[in-house]
């Protein structure tokens, strides 16, 4: 099970979003291919004290937006949630209403219910757009999933003896987590007005995911923000038995994305940066590139060939500058070196796979044909290099499910591209006679193949020609 960490509805998705989503990805997408059966939820943000106060406050401003769909943008709803969480921050009056509003919906009440699901649908539709531009498919399973199931979670505490009162909040204290005094940390697991938190659900989600769902790994990706709250809520499911020996939970925490002078990244004007404008402007200076670089080479393509690869490289070159760096580090974020041809970046690899096409281009070559009785003769110090690199695969990956750290598989791919152009510049392969060439010509197959398979795993598609 793989849990990805996504915007709250009504809010939209930034740059933040872009590690949980594509390290999630990458890792479902390894763990698939050894043949795991792998359930990538998304644990939305759907339910809570955040639609109280939306919902009350559109109920003042704007009653439209809770009765037809699509009444306000997503824009307008992310700046009408901004307005809202100001007023419940200094309104004691519309504090309590929003309160009302939480309890109303949490009991079922139609109109609260209604708009609920107007908001969510409208961010879920916008959700989708990047999911299917960044090809991440997850199936949704938001926190509103668990609500009839956290009554259970206290009920069972209690029955342990794990639950304690604490200024009118249920509780359970924890063990190694103090306060400044010294005094345990209480885990609150239903608040003093009755309503449950964050951790209550990801009690109710881990009983649900290993008693129902028989997942036998929890693999969470979240920002080391939440590496804290993690830790508390296994401690509570542990003593209470809800983890048993054989399930491992992790956290697959991440650094920051930051902007090139070494703070959080942030649009010109300060701002956080929405993660569709990231896209497209990835997308438009490969686009850019390409165009020069065409021109250079007196190259004429087709809109439809500059689209697609300036497509295909944009989104790579942002997937793979992330997927590259140790996700325990911050990064800086650098459309210009994610982009270049040279150094540790997709486009770098994507061309080494080009490469490949072109020689079976020139020399007409149909790879499958060749590979029907394969011999491999390691002539020179470099067709061994590479053959002996092309066989670490199996290791590499078998290195990444357990540490779940996909730099590891870029560093591989990287490598192999240096080693293969190390190769095709030192050895004639077209030119040298049979048997070496038909030898030459199988690494390259194997090296492309090799490349393809192992971005594919990255969530990245190669190219034909670029
Ligand atoms: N939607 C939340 C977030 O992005 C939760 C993600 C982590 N998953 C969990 N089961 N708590 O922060």
């Amino acid at each position: 099970m793989v849990d990805f960490s996504s915007p709250n509805v009504a809010k939209e998705m930034h740059v933040g979003h872009l590690r949980s989503t594509i390290i999630g990805d990458c890792l479902a997408r390894i763990l698939e291919f050894q043949g795991h059966n792998v359930l990538r939820l998304n644990h939305l943000g759907d339910w809570g004290t955040q639609f109280g106060m939306l919902i009350t406050y559109l109920r003042e401003a704007f009653p439209e937006a809770l009765t037809t769909a699509d009444a306000l943008g997503l824009g307008d709803l992310v700046d009408f949630y901004r307005q809202a969480k100001k007023r419940f921050d200094e309104d004691e009056d519309f504090k309590e209403k929003s309160r009302q509003e939480v309890v109303s919906l949490q009991a079922g009440a139609e109109d609260s219910r209604y708009a609920w699901q107007l908001l969510c649908n409208q961010s879920r539709r916008e959700f989708q757009v990047i999911y299917n531009l960044l090809d991440v498919e997850l199936n949704e399973r938001g926190e509103s999933f668990y609500n009839s199931m956290l009554p259970g979670v206290v009920e069972e505490l209690e029955k342990l003896g794990l639950l304690e009162e604490n200024n009118g909040a249920q509780c359970v204290f924890l063990e190694g987590f103090t306060n400044k005094e010294g005094e345990p940390l209480p885990l609150i697991v239903q608040k003093s007005d009755g309503g449950y938190n964050y951790a209550t659900t990801d009690l109710a989600a881990i009983r649900h995911r290993i008693e129902k769902e028989d997942a036998k790994r929890l693999i969470y990706i979240t920002d080391s923000g939440q590496t804290n709250h993690f830790s508390q809520v296994w401690q509570v499911a542990k003593r209470a038995n809800w983890i048993p020996d054989d399930v491992e939970v992790v956290h697959v925490s991440f650094g920051l994305v930051l902007g090139e002078d070494g703070k959080k990244l942030k649009t010109r004007s300060g701002e956080t940066v929405r993660l569709r404008d990231l896209l497209d402007e990835a997308i438009n200076r490969a686009r850019i590139d390409l165009e020069k670089r065409l021109k250079e080479e007196n190259r004429s393509e087709s809109q439809e060939f500059i689209e697609n690869v300036a497509k295909v490289v944009g989104l790579s070159a942002v997937k793979y500058a992330d997927l590259s760096q140790n996700r325990n580090s911050n990064y800086v974020f650098s459309f210009d070196k994610m982009l270049a041809l040279q150094g540790n970046t997709a486009p770098y690899l994507l061309y080494a796979y080009v490469r490949v096409q072109g020689i079976a281009r020139r020399g007409e070559i149909e790879f499958e044909k060749l590979r029907e009785d394969a011999k491999i003769i390691w002539q020179d110090e470099q067709d061994l290099v590479l053959g002996k690199h092309l066989l670490k695969l199996n290791e590499v990956l078998e290195l990444v499910a357990v540490e779940l750290l996909p730099n590891r598989l870029c560093e591989y791919l990287y490598e192999l591209s240096e080693k293969f152009n190390k190769f095709f510049e030192n050895c004639p392969v077209l030119k040298s006679a049979e048997p070496l060439r038909t030898s030459r010509l199988l690494l390259c197959d194997l090296t492309a193949r090799t490349l393809k398979l192992g971005l594919s795993l990255l969530g990245i598609s190669v190219l034909e020609r670029m």
